[in-house]
């Protein structure tokens, strides 16, 4: 495994529509591997391809909502599309593309999202809360869109050291 440099806003690759994998093979596993490491390494919660610069339909998640005693659940959603959700949730959402920045973005309060796993086998898995967040977060960006275009606003600098206690977590 190997760490990946994480593009900033600014870097073409993060508006550009990511095409679907057709091959589960070694170059795929070997991309989400240093993607899950590249996301422990940077502490955020979700992390899709393209801000490692491949232009594929690939993210990770966090699964975080689960008993204190249980290990977090790295989600490998590939071609993931978001086949149903419900309920509504506001508040606080940031990149690791856009470090030192966060809005605040609604987003549905649970969703089912229907993907492939690193070998081509479906699934499809319901995530609430901050999962449910980060699922449309992570995909909206193989679609090349960032979240400061479906933010109600963004925090002033002010706002931010105030949260930056609460904000531990960025997608
Ligand atoms: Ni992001």
């Amino acid at each position: 495994m190997a760490l990946r440099n994480i593009l900033t806003v600014g870097e073409p690759a993060l508006n550009k529509l990511c095409r679907p994998y057709t091959e589960f093979g070694p170059r795929l596993h070997e991309l989400l591997d240093d993607m899950r490491e590249t996301l422990i390494q940077a502490d955020g919660v979700g992390l899709a391809a393209p801000q490692v610069g491949v232009l594929r339909r690939a993210v990770l998640v966090i699964e975080t909502n689960h008993a204190e005693d249980e290990e977090d659940l790295f989600l490998e959603l590939i071609n993931p599309e978001i086949i149903a959700s419900e309920g509504e949730q506001t508040g606080e959402e940031g990149c690791l593309s856009l470090p030192g920045e966060c809005g605040i973005v609604t987003r549905p309060m649970v969703v089912t999202v229907r993907a492939q796993d690193r070998n081509g086998n479906p699934f499809e898995y319901t995530g609430e809360g901050l999962t449910a967040r980060c699922f449309c977060h992570e995909l909206d960006h193989l679609d090349g869109v960032l979240y400061p275009e479906r933010a109600e606003r963004m925090l002033t600098q002010e706002e931010m050291m105030e949260y930056a206690d609460e904000i531990g977590e960025e997608a």
